[in-house]
């Protein structure tokens, strides 16, 4: 029986989840298949339905669940039969598990992407009781702030272009230790500062500079973006010139896909440098 998941969004053609889990599905020699579902918003359940059903499948194949990209993994929260607490107070899905009765299982994987990926390079207990100052209150923004707070931050400081944006999501997170400060005033008062963390989509290819002074930040201070195009940001470049510790996006992208992989297909993959390698080199910078 071949195993069946893929991505679904529109578009869809950019993403490297097929790159990535065709990886791992060669590397550890399965009957899968992993592939782009190209899916509108007004499709995506029909399409879950029809997969479910075996549809346009070969026979002896079977749906496990997918992966879902901007606005399809906001959109599917209310389709969702057990929806997981992450992905309830995230308020998105990004991975879709067929259940053996063939209920929707929605979890949340981005805010374990973000968090294994720091664990890759630092020891996260470090961060117990420390403080974070996050760019951006967007989409992104929501899964960071989950993992911070799982990692045992005691302060995050959230700072948006639009202020209101930030306060209002600190409000629906209210049980986190959030301190909303105001855009014009995020390169201020860095001294206290653990952790930086880019989530606003500043400094990827196409997109305006992000301006982001690092003067005061402690040479401890950890510096990460979620940006991976390119792989070393403004933000991340100047970090390092200043000696800090440093983390780019790629690595929560490869590490967010662990989770569906397993539920899917049974087996826990490893994130290695060769699968970062060839995920570059899909992206055309290696
Ligand atoms: P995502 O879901 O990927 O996080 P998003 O919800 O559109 O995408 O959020 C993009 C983030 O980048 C937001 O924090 C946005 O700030 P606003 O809420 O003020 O729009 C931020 N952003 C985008 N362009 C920006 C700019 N030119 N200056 C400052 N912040 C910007």
């Amino acid at each position: 029986m071949t195993l069946c998941a893929g991505v679904m969004g529109f578009p869809i053609s950019h993403s490297m989840s097929p790159r990535l889990h065709g990886y791992w599905i060669k590397k550890y020699a399965l009957d899968a298949s992993y592939q782009a579902f190209e899916v509108r918003p007004e499709e995506l359940m029909s399409k879950i339905s029809s997969l479910i059903e075996r549809e346009n499948l070969p026979k002896d194949a079977r749906f496990r669940g997918c992966n879902l990209t901007i606005p399809l993994k906001e959109i599917i929260i209310d389709q969702i039969d057990e929806l997981e607490d992450a992905a309830k107070i995230i308020g998105a899905v990004n991975t879709v598990i067929i259940g053996d009765e063939g209920q929707l299982i929605g979890r949340n994987t981005d805010w374990i992407g973000f968090t294994d990926s720091l664990a890759e390079r630092v020891d996260l207990n470090r961060f117990k009781s420390s403080k974070a100052l996050v760019l951006g209150a967007g989409g992104a923004a929501r899964g960071i702030i989950y993992a911070l707070e799982k990692s045992g931050f005691s302060k995050i400081y959230l700072t948006n272009r639009t202020l209101l944006r930030a306060e209002a999501l600190a409000k629906e997170f209210s049980q986190f230790p959030i301190e909303v400060i105001r855009w014009e005033d995020r390169a201020k008062n860095l001294g206290n500062i653990d952790l930086l963390v880019n989530t606003t989509s500043l400094g990827m290819s196409g997109q305006q500079r992000l301006e982001m002074p690092l003067e005061g930040l402690q040479k401890e201070a950890v510096v990460t973006d979620i940006v991976y195009s390119p792989l070393e940001t403004e933000l991340l470049k100047s970090a390092k010139e200043r000696g800090h510790i440093t983390i780019d996006g790629l690595g929560m992208l490869l590490h967010q896909a662990k989770a569906g992989f397993e539920a899917w297909f049974g087996t826990r993959p490893e994130v290695d440098t060769n699968l970062r390698a060839y995920v570059l080199e899909g992206l055309g910078q290696k």
